[in-house]
């Protein structure tokens, strides 16, 4: 097994193959029922089988697909991201986060003809050689024009600035802090702003990996709020609710350089992802779905507080409510945390240790009840474990 789908990641409480999921559920070939909080790790913003966006992608398939060019959902789609993304006056589309992230690179280097990107300690962008997390088949000259900064320091990026004197591409920076096996972080206003003025001073582009992020925290970009604008964005995961599709969006001063590079994959065009991505876009608009998925964390951060407290545990609980990790204190190997995440994996909740979660619009008040009531019995049964 390969990447972070290996369940040994886990806990020996989850299981290894699915077979099939609907809303907020999710059940292994053995027949167990879970609700999940994982949705397939981000791209599940809807719920699964959301009846509207299954129909879009249903009936571009009835089409046929692989046709030697695009169907006009493309241009649909790169249309509709750009009245929804303050920062967009294009889009192009591929596959997986990871080209979405690597494309953002080669664009701002294209445009700028210059070789350094500085890039925060930690962050995950993907599974290439410049930016795995393992470096099993990497060699140093895939990362020789990477400069590192710390994320919310802004010393250490101006730094690595310097470091990068006239040859500075691009800045890339994810939304949240979200480095494995450690709390996440917001982003500090002045953080944000010091970036988007190193960009703004030195002529580089500010990279914004939205893939994580996307769609749940702001359908405008998780900046808004900050008010600080990226050149370029990679998105996918929540993009089409788990269908297969990335895109990058960019300003006009990049559309000229983002034409002259050779962007392209076999399945990059196949019409039933971006019919899907119509959809889940339009009722990410429509439904009031992002402030129910705020609404939904609210909920269970609330009830994980309370449970956690009065079953005598000191917990933190770190992010956007929409993307919740739960720690224990004091438990820095999380070993008392993979006890809880496997007895919430027993009780039927689906959950990571380390990694952030997901909510969905299926996350209803109900369904979030439902799951509070299977932790409340996963931390009676650590208490009753550690006695
Ligand atoms: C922030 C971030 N960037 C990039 C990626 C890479 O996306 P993909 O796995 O689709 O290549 C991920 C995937 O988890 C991610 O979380």
């Amino acid at each position: 097994m390969y990447g972070h789908m290996n369940a040994s990641l886990m806990t020996p409480g989850h299981p290894q193959f699915m077979a099939r999921g609907d809303g907020a559920r999710i059940w292994d070939v053995d027949g167990n029922c879970y609700i999940d909080l994982m949705c397939g790790w981000g791209p599940v913003i809807l719920g699964r089988r959301h009846p509207d966006v299954d129909r879009a992608a249903r009936r571009a398939l009835e089409d046929g697909d692989c046709l030697n060019g695009a169907t006009p959902a493309m241009v649909e789609l790169a249309e509709l991201l750009v009245e929804t993304i303050a920062h967009a006056d294009w889009a192009l589309f591929a596959k997986n986060g990871t080209d979405a992230t690597t494309l953002c690179l080669t664009v701002a280097r294209a445009a700028t003809g210059r070789r350094k990107i500085l890039v925060a300690n930690g962050a995950y962008h993907g599974a290439a050689p410049w930016c795995t997390p393992r470096t099993a088949g990497v060699v140093a000259e895939d990362r020789a024009h990477l400069i590192y900064y710390e994320y919310n320091d802004v010393a250490s990026v101006q730094s690595a600035a310097q470091q990068a004197e006239d040859d500075l591409a691009a800045i890339i920076v994810c939304p949240v802090r979200q480095d494995t096996s450690r709390p996440q972080e917001l982003p500090h206003p002045d953080f944000a702003r010091a970036l988007r003025m190193l960009c703004d001073t030195t002529g580089a582009a500010l990279v914004m990996d939205e893939v994580r992020c996307g769609f749940r925290l702001d359908l405008a970009g998780s900046w808004e709020s900050l008010e600080v604008r990226p050149d370029l964005a990679a998105w996918s995961k929540a993009l089409a609710n788990g269908y297969p599709l990335a895109a990058v969006t960019g300003s006009d001063w990049l559309r000229s350089a983002a034409t002259e590079v050779f962007a392209t994959g076999s399945f990059w065009f196949s019409g039933f992802a971006l019919a899907a991505a119509l959809a889940t876009i339009r009722l990410l608009g429509a439904e009031e779905a992002l402030p129910r998925m705020h609404a939904a964390g609210d909920r269970l951060r609330a009830g994980l507080a309370n449970q956690a407290a009065s079953h005598g545990f000191a917990i933190t609980q770190t992010g956007p409510v929409e993307m919740p990790l739960l720690a224990f204190a004091d438990d820095p190997d999380h070993t008392v945390m993979r006890v809880w995440a496997e007895l919430a994996a027993c009780h039927g909740v689906y959950l990571h240790p380390t990694h952030n979660w997901f909510l969905s619009t299926a996350h209803t008040d109900a369904v979030i009840d439902e799951i509070l009531d299977r932790t409340d019995r996963a931390f009676n049964d650590l208490s009753n474990r550690l006695q």
